[in-house]
């Protein structure tokens, strides 16, 4: 009787993990067969220490892409059962996966698989066209799966009040040096295998604009091509903020963005409010709610685009000798 994943089933499964979404493209993370079980590495080495000192943002990318696994594993006939950070004297090993029960995936699971391919962040404006309420709340139950919570931002002067903590969130990162230097160095003009090409960042930001934009670098828009006057805002969060909640966090987030993605939706990320404790603190008392904002989105209806690349599985794979 087969015990445990095998090099096959993590090959397989860890080509739709890379898949998932990563501050500037930084893709943190390994994965690796040890005991039968597969098991999920926040890979110190590329975390970003200028914008993420904490390791927020890797801990939230290494959750995104253990939820991929999952699905993969799953639609595959061998759910897994997961065990969040197993090794107290481990911090790095965020996630251990051993086979469950096989069974057939639910529908559910092969629609969430289904789109992964597609899913990207999308930075352009979004066409007016408001996001019907059914459509929110298929959102929030895909937070409230992964016991996340997921708040919209709803009323002009709500949206008013929490662009203006985005932008000066933004202003105060924008300050820093080492913030800036780490940016430029992720933002890439030439195909490369990680980090932010300059083509998917987004028009260059204008002063008009309601919320900040990252500066990874894009083109001046198209005149009249402004951003949409009233953005849908959403926030994400976990009923607490321990590297655990942080791990529950990315898979929440993942869920959201692959239901946006089957639901026609674009996305993008903002999380310049987050990394900011000031900002990420106000964003929490105006949302009135117990629990810790873990990532900002701005969703709508927008022009189709392409996913940016990543390293190959073989490079974030920790394989036995003689296994590979
Ligand atoms: C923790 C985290 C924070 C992010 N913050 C931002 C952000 O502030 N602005 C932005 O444009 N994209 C942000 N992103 C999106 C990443 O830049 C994006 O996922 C990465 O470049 C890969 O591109 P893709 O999402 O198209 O696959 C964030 C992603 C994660 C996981």
């Amino acid at each position: 009787m087969e015990t445990g994943f095998t090099v096959e089933q993590l090959r397989a499964a860890a080509a739709d993990a890379v898949r998932a979404p990563s501050l500037h493209n930084s893709q943190p993370w390994r994965f690796r067969l040890r005991d039968g079980g597969i098991e999920v590495l926040l890979d110190r080495g590329r975390r970003l220490p200028a914008t993420d000192p904490s390791g927020w943002g890797a801990r939230i990318a290494c959750g995104a892409a253990l939820f991929n696994l999952r699905l993969a594993l799953a639609v595959a006939g061998t759910p897994a059962t997961v065990r969040l950070r197993p090794y107290p004297t481990e911090p790095d090993v965020l996630a251990r996966l051993v086979p469950d029960v096989p069974r057939r995936p639910t529908p559910t699971e092969q629609m969430l698989y289904g789109v992964i391919p597609h899913r990207f962040s999308n930075r352009a404006p979004f066409w007016p066209d408001p996001v019907p309420a059914d459509v929110r709340w298929r959102l929030g139950e895909a937070a409230r799966a992964e016991q996340g919570w997921l708040e919209m931002v709803i009323g002009v002067s709500a949206v008013n009040a929490f662009a203006e903590v985005a932008r000066s969130a933004n202003r105060v990162l924008e300050r820093d040096p080492a913030y800036r230097a780490e940016l430029a160095e992720w933002v890439r003009s030439a195909p490369a295998p990680d980090g932010v090409p300059a083509a998917a960042g987004g028009p260059l930001g204008e002063p008009q604009d309601l919320l900040p934009s990252r500066g990874f670098g894009g083109r001046s828009r198209a005149p009249g091509r402004d951003f949409e006057p009233e953005p849908l805002v959403a926030v994400l969060g976990t009923a607490g903020n321990t590297t655990t909640d942080q791990v529950v966090a990315g898979q929440a987030l993942q869920r959201v963005l692959l239901t946006a993605t089957d639901a026609g939706l674009g996305v993008s990320m903002m999380s310049q409010p987050i990394e900011v404790p000031g900002a990420r603190e106000a964003l929490r008392l105006s949302l009135g709610r117990f629990g810790t904002p873990q990532m900002v989105m701005r969703i709508g209806y927008g022009q189709p685009g392409s996913p940016t690349p990543r390293r190959s599985v073989d490079e974030v794979l920790d394989v036995p000798v003689g296994q590979a």
